[in-house]
């Protein structure tokens, strides 16, 4: 997220006791449950705006609010319109269900979704491909969601953020593909967007030092083409500059004391 939202000013890092914690788990547990959801929906001929209506009414029925719908946008900008993102092919992020977007045959979409729940919000993507997708586009999306766990992996308590997106931007880079640099993954918790900032490149050894108690996302967005990337006039859709494609993936997770844990990661389903 770029730092232009008005949680901004809200400076410093958070630390979140071992409590506080406990209570976002259930905010960042509704995100993997909701994306599950949606999952079976990702097919050829749904509209962006059909995924984003049953994700409105699934997470009513949980309880919960969606933390999009209506988030504050920079200077001159709409709130954002809907209740998730959807972001297709060369749409980086922040894309906008629409009924017109109508899912196709060799399509990726990155699906974003952010419940509030509880006092707190968890903020999970994934990028599904739609049917029979071209091999570049099926391997941008297996090296994206690679390069989003290299980075989990490089948390470690006393090491730096930039470890993380050195992890990242070498292992995408060492595939083909470029690291977009103006969306950074953030600290989350009460807040939706607020410090630290996470870069998805950088430098190891760089960067604020990684403490127990930060809770933040890594999201990297990779592209097939530049990393650049360009705003569609409704100030919200990032779109790549080549218009090649572009794939993310989304985890919230925590510090802690023994290391590092995905809080939108559901734990494994037990057999009974
Ligand atoms: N969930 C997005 C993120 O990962 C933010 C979406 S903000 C919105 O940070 F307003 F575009 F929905
Ligand atoms: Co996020
Ligand atoms: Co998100």
């Amino acid at each position: 997220m770029k730092d232009h939202s008005p949680e901004a000013p809200f400076r410093g890092i958070t630390l979140l006791s071992d409590r506080e914690i406990e209570a976002m788990r259930p905010a960042c547990r509704l995100s993997s449950q909701l994306l599950d959801f949606l999952t079976p929906m990702v097919k050829p001929g749904v509209s962006t705006l059909e995924l984003n209506d049953a994700a409105e009414e699934w997470t009513r029925k949980h309880g919960a609010v969606s933390a999009p719908l209506g988030y504050p946008g920079p200077e001159g900008a709409i709130a954002f319109p809907k209740s998730i993102c959807t972001s297709i092919n060369e749409v980086v992020c922040h894309g906008i269900p629409s009924k017109k977007d109508i899912l196709q045959d060799g399509d990726i979409i990155n699906i974003d979704v952010t419940p509030f729940y509880q006092g707190y919000h968890g903020d999970s993507s994934r990028t599904f491909m739609v049917g029979n997708v071209s091999p570049t586009a099926r391997k941008l999306v297996e090296v994206t969601e690679k390069a989003m766990w290299k980075g989990i992996e490089a948390v470690k308590v006393g090491g730096r953020i930039g470890d993380i997106g050195a992890a990242i931007q070498e292992y995408a880079e060492s595939e083909g593909f470029s690291v977009v640099r103006d969306f950074v993954g953030h600290g989350v918790h009460r807040i939706f967007h607020t410090e630290p900032q996470i870069p998805h490149y950088g430098v190891r050894g760089k960067g604020k030092k990684i403490r127990p108690g930060m809770v933040f996302t890594i999201e990297p967005m990779l592209n097939v083409g530049t990393y650049k990337v360009e705003l569609q006039s409704d100030q919200w859709t990032a779109v790549t500059q080549d218009g090649e494609l572009s794939a993310q993936f989304e985890h919230t997770l925590a510090v802690t004391k023994s290391g590092v844990e995905v809080l939108t990661c559901m734990p494994a389903a037990v057999a009974v």
